[in-house]
């Protein structure tokens, strides 16, 4: 996959070639910082007012002083830039403490460091993958709500899907499903939706928030409880969300096979359809 040829650099574009940090930026040393994946779908960034919420609630559970209101300004000029202006793309932000000298506490006068880039990408209208997908252990830490770019645990288990030939891995703390590698889990039985709640063991997906707006407007029952491992015989459909996934279907689940051919009436694939709507117009949350 090639890079972006632009990348934002604390107030500046720059060539991606450019575009320097300090090793002693505490991003590179510590993961001490935080990102935001956003879509941009048919001329808007998809709610974009969400991801700058979470990144902001981010910034504030980690301490970081940082004004996002230069932002939207900062995002044209990267997007002009980059030519972007007229096509589907990807942007991802990253908001690290800043340059210190190492020292595991907070430091009194970092400056944040700001990097953004963006890459064309146009998702299919409706995600078609029917995934086969593997389950771990989630030994990450216990603040997965933080968007924290620390992701070696997510990494790892991401990586074992792919050894796996799967598409993710799902994981279970304490004997219940809790989300994906880098989306999250939804299961549904006997018509009701079933997802973990949003506490500190995931990170609440802003594809997830829209799913269970969905649910509500097309009277779906959810109930945000989490799914026994012992349970997994009994669910009907599983499947996961997420900004680069938004909603794609699970086939199966280890050994499990969930069922051999696209269920047409399955509440996946009304919500799939609820979603495409959704990705025309322009809804709130
Ligand atoms: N991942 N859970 C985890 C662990 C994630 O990393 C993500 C997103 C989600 C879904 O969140 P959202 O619906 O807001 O994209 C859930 C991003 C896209 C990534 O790391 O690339």
């Amino acid at each position: 996959m090639a890079y972006p040829e632009k990348v934002y650099l604390n107030g500046e574009i720059k060539d991606a070639h450019d575009a320097k940090i300090s090793v002693f930026d505490r991003g590179f040393i510590f993961g001490d910082g935080i990102y935001e994946v956003i879509a941009n779908i048919n001329g808007r960034l998809f709610y974009y007012d969400a991801h700058l919420d979470r990144l902001k609630d981010g910034l504030k559970k980690i301490n970081i002083a940082f004004d996002t209101s230069s932002l939207p300004k900062a995002i044209d000029a990267l997007i002009s830039a980059s030519n972007l202006k007229d096509q589907d793309y990807m942007l991802y932000i990253q908001i690290t403490r800043g340059v210190a000298p190492r020292k595991h506490a907070y430091p009194e006068t970092a400056i944040p460091t700001v990097m953004m880039f963006a890459s064309p990408k146009t998702l299919p209208d409706i995600n078609e993958v029917n995934a086969q997908v593997i389950t771990r252990d989630d030994f990450r830490w216990s603040r997965c709500d933080i968007k924290m770019t620390s992701l070696l645990g997510n990494v790892m288990l991401n990586d074992e899907a792919k050894q796996h030939d799967c598409y993710e891995t799902i994981m279970h703390r304490n004997g219940v499903f809790t989300e994906g590698s880098h989306c999250n889990l939804f299961f549904v039985k006997n018509g009701t939706v079933f997802t973990h709640p949003a506490d500190e063991f995931i990170l609440n997906g802003i594809t997830r928030i829209v799913v269970l707006e969905l649910c509500k407007s097309l009277n779906i029952e959810v109930k945000e409880t989490p799914i026994k491992i012992t349970d997994l015989m009994h669910v009907d459909e599983v499947f996961l969300t997420g900004t680069t996934v938004q909603i794609a279907s699970i086939q199966q689940i280890d050994d499990h096979i969930l069922y051999t051919e696209n269920k047409k009436d399955s509440v996946t694939k009304k919500l799939q359809e609820a979603f495409l709507k959704l990705k025309y117009t322009v809804t709130p949350l």
